[in-house]
């Protein structure tokens, strides 16, 4: 079954909004595990508008199962990466004005700062992902830089549900989850893992997670904003059985 990694960001943004200790994603992401989290994911944004650097080493002490951690691709969140050491660093764009990560990084364009940097976490024997938009010439360089997973981007194929109705056989919903299908088949065929995340919902997921080869969903914004009415185990072990029933 595709594993389920739980972005815990969204906890650390109501925590952030009064600056004060209140909710721990700590506890959120013990509480994602007790649900059945396969995996925990954050994301170190250079404001640190969100997650903070000591959140970062709380959980690396704490969590058992495989820590992801998703940055821009600077000397200063390389220098992160290798002093914490999560099972998966995750090369994301930033952009400072963004909501959320608003597109896949252009690797062609930054292949050759992301080379270096690979090497690097290469030597240090951590596994690296590029976050990707749904397009086979990324795909592409993804490989050739040397990473070992790619994460393509399923904002559009989850903004097209919401325009739409929420309809998951609307013509364009298809048509965006035809593009990550195809690039999950391309990924797989020259040798990626390939996992998908961003804009899914307890709604929505079936249609992605019923895509064989997906390694890992990464999903956080709809499993926090569920957990507000039912709890972080329920809201995960939701996910979880949707996830499940896509693929039976
Ligand atoms: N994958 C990446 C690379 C992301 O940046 C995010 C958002 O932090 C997610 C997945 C999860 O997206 P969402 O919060 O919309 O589920």
């Amino acid at each position: 079954m595709t594993k389920l990694c739980v972005n815990i960001d969204h906890v650390a943004t109501i925590r952030e909004a009064r600056k004060t200790i209140e909710p721990d994603p700590i506890l959120a992401a013990a509480e994602a595990c007790l649900g059945g989290a396969d995996g925990i994911t954050l994301h170190i944004r250079e404001d640190r508008r969100h997650m903070q650097d000591a959140d970062l080493f709380r959980l690396r002490e704490s969590v058992q199962v495989p820590l992801n951690l998703e940055l821009a691709a600077t000397p200063e969140m390389l220098a992160l990466a290798l002093s914490s050491k999560p099972e998966m660093v995750m090369f994301v764009p930033e952009g400072r004005n963004e909501v959320t990560t608003e597109g896949g990084l252009d690797v062609q364009k930054e292949s050759a700062l992301l080379t270096s940097m690979l090497q690097e976490l290469r030597q240090a024997n951590l596994k690296t992902s590029a976050f990707i938009d749904a397009c086979l010439k990324q795909i592409d360089a993804a490989k050739s830089c040397g990473f070992d997973v790619c994460e393509i981007h399923t904002g559009p194929f989850a903004e097209a549900v919401i325009r739409h109705d929420l309809s998951l056989e609307h013509p364009e919903v298809q048509m965006e989850r035809d593009k990550v299908l195809a690039s999950v088949q391309h990924a797989l065929h020259i040798g990626l893992q390939c996992n998908a995340g961003h804009g899914l919902t307890h709604h929505n997921v079936s249609a992605i997670a019923s895509i064989q080869g997906i390694g890992e969903l990464h999903i956080g914004h709809s499993i926090v904003s569920r957990s507000v009415f039912v709890g972080m185990q329920n809201s995960v072990r939701e996910m979880k059985h949707n996830i499940k029933d896509a693929q039976a």
